[in-house]
Order: structure tokens, then C-alpha cells, then sequence
């Protein structure tokens, strides 16, 4: 089955061409980060329009790259959601157009769904059942998964995601948008053992998390100390070093309190270096493993739609072809996969 894959949930129009028994054929994508450095955040509208203008151009592309044209296509896979509404319609009304137009089946595929399964692009993945932490801009999540498309909740951010708090931590150091690869690169010049940043929730049970006290707690810090650029790096090192370590604390519990071996770690924060360094001590004690996607599918990316569409089009599913977006979607109301 042949597949072209369309994401645009926010900043990053991407297209991928991928073929269930080949593989990933093709994926492009086209970051609009330089748009919004004098806003200093993602502006909704500007993501749209910039969206409809790349995506025919780069569905082009991929298609020339993996060697195909339209007519070769099976079926056709977008992001439904969760994600900014006017971003998502436009790669449904996109996505479904083309299907219509080809009279080929399509499907609205779980943004997050994407990230966990992302690592399966790989050649040595996860077999399910394990843990996955799913660390985006939008979402921190502990997933128990069972089965792909079997998904229950272990713990959640109650309040910023964790890499929302690097990115709005960032902003208040005066560091640029998207604020988490700055912030993590300023870390590495910071001292340790000047600040310690509380690890909040990590003295209640459960899994959840809450991130939003630590920017307040680096503001108050940046506030009061002399404002140095070794002082900012101080602040993002002790910064990461809080995220890093609950986000540790958290999976430990969830390995535990699930009896698995194996962690997957995906979502723009997976590309933390801080981060994949302290799991790796926390898996090769507990004599378990960790997965992670290759680098570039960490962040958005549309190979992770096209493999997520193509196990639920493989089970028989497809959704009509009614422009259909939803901009918040729990991972847990997915319709399950029935069958193995
Ligand atoms: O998954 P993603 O590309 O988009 C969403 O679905 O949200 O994640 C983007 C997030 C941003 O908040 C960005 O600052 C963060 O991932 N991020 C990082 C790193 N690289 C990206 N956070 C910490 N360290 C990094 N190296
Ligand atoms: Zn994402």
C-alpha cells in the first residue's frame, strides 16, 4: 500500500511518501520558524496561509523524489488533530480533496499517535506492551500501550507542556523561538552547582507533571541575581537539570508501576541531550530499553503520520471524506485497532 502522508498541526508544513512493505520513500518538510521571530511564538493565521501556499509544492517534490506520481497512490494520510485548527484544515481539506479526487481511501491520523509511533520507523523498534513519555510544545504524556492503538493515560502535564516551559523559559532569558534547542545548548555552559530548581510534583504518587512554576522560578531567579551571561546559563542549567530530572523520576514510576522493560521517548523534547543521557543510566540499571525516533522525526514530521495511517488503513479503517478536524483530541478516545 502506498501512502502520502500530510502534516500541518502547527509550524511545519511536511509530506511523506511511505509504502508498507518498503518503507519510507520520500519526506520533505518546510519549517516556518523564521516567520515568527519577531513574534516570538507561532501566530495561528500566518501558519495557515503559509501552509496552504507549501504544501502542493512539496507534495510535488516528494512524490518526484520517491520516484511516483498521483496515480500510483492507495491512499492518502493527514493530521486530524489535536493541533491549531486553521493549520489542521487546511492539510484535511488538502488531504481529502486529493483522495476524492483519486478515489482512494483516506485517514485523519492522532498527532500524538504519530510521535509514539515514530520510533517504528526505525529498524530496531519497540514491540509493544511499553512505556511511552510523549514530550512535545503541546503535550506531556505517560502512555501505557498495551497494543498500537490500545492507549491508557498514566500521567500528564497539568498545566505548561515540557517543552512549552523551555520555550517560554527561554523567551524570559531573551533566547529565540523554538527556546528548547537554545536553552539546552546555553545549559551546557552553566555551572551546576549555583541554583537548584525545585522537581515539582515529584513528592506526591502518580505519574502527572506541572511545569509551569519552573519559569516563574527562573524569572524570579533572573530577577534577583546580576543578570550575567554566565548567570543565564546558570539559570538554563539548572533549568534543564529540574525538567530532565522529574521527567526521570516520572518514567521510573511508570516502569514500575507497569512491570515493563522498554521506554519509548518521543516529541520535539526527545531531542534533548541532557535527557537521553540520564535515561540511558536510569534503562541500563533497570536492565531494561529506550527508544527513541532517529533525530530529524523527533520534531514534527510527516513520516510518523504516514506510518500511524498506514497500520489503522491496514485494519480496515478510514474516515469519510468530510473535511473533519479536532483541535484537541485525547490520545484515549483513538478508535482501537481490533485484531493483532
Ligand atoms: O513535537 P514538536 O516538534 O511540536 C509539537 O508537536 O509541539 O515539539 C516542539 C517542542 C518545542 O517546544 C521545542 O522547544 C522542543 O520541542 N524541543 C526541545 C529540544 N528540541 C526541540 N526541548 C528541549 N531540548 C531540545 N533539544
Ligand atoms: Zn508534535
Amino acid at each position: 500500500m502506498l501512502i502520502l502522508a500530510i502534516e500541518t498541526s502547527c509550524d511545519d508544513t511536511a509530506v511523506a511518501i511511505y509504502h508498507s512493505q518498503q518503507g519510507l520513500l520520500a519526506h520533505a518538510q518546510y519549517s516556518q520558524i523564521e516567520l515568527y521571530n519577531e513574534f516570538g511564538g507561532v501566530v495561528p493565521e500566518l501558519a495557515s496561509r503559509d501552509h496552504a501556499r507549501k504544501l502542493l509544492p512539496l507534495i510535488k517534490h516528494s512524490l518526484k523524489q520517491a520516484n511516483k506520481t498521483l496515480s500510483d497512490l492507495n491512499a492518502i494520510a493527514y493530521t486530524s488533530g489535536p493541533g491549531l485548527v486553521g493549520a489542521l484544515l487546511t492539510g484535511s481539506a488538502v488531504g481529502s480533496s486529493l483522495a476524492y479526487g483519486l478515489g482512494i481511501p483516506s485517514i485523519g491520523v492522532h498527532h500524538m499517535e504519530g510521535h509514539l509511533l515514530a520510533p517504528m520507523l526505525e529498524a530496531k523498534a519497540a514491540k509493544p506492551p511499553f512505556v511511552a513519555l510523549l514530550v512535545s510544545g503541546g503535550h506531556t504524556l505517560l502512555v501505557c500501550v498495551n497494543k498500537i492503538g490500545d492507549y491508557q493515560i498514566l500521567g500528564e502535564s497539568l498545566d505548561d507542556a515540557a517543552g512549552e516551559a523551555f520555550d517560554k523559559t527561554a523567551k524570559l532569558l531573551g533566547l529565540g523561538y523554538p527556546g528548547g534547542p537554545a536553552l539546552s545548548k546555553l545549559a551546557e555552559q552553566g555551572d551546576t552547582s549555583v541554583y537548584k530548581f525545585p522537581r515539582p510534583m515529584t513528592n506526591r504518587p502518580g505519574c502527572d507533571f506541572s511545569f509551569s512554576g519552573l519559569k516563574t522560578f527562573a524569572l524570579n531567579t533572573w530577577q534577583k541575581c546580576t543578570q550575567t551571561e554566565q548567570d543565564k546559563a546558570n539559570i538554563a542549567r539548572a533549568f534543564e537539570d529540574a525538567v530532565v530530572d522529574t521527567m526521570l523520576i516520572k518514567c521510573k514510576r511508570a516502569l514500575e508501576q507497569t512491570g515493563f522493560s522498554q521506554l519509548v521517548v518521543a516529541g520535539g523534547v526527545s531531542a534533548n541531550k541532557q535527557l537521553r543521557a540520564k535515561l540511558a543510566e536510569l534503562m541500563a540499571q533497570r536492565e531494561g530499553e529506550v527508544f527513541y525516533p532517529r533525530l530529524e522525526f523527533c520534531t514534527d514530521n510527516a513520516a510518523m503520520i504516514a506510518y500511524a495511517g498506514c497500520q489503522r488503513l491496514l485494519a480496515g479503517q478510514q474516515d469519510s471524506l468530510n473535511i473533519n478536524v479536532r483541535p484537541r483530541w485525547p490520545l484515549t478516545e483513538l478508535v482501537k485497532i481490533t485484531g493483532d
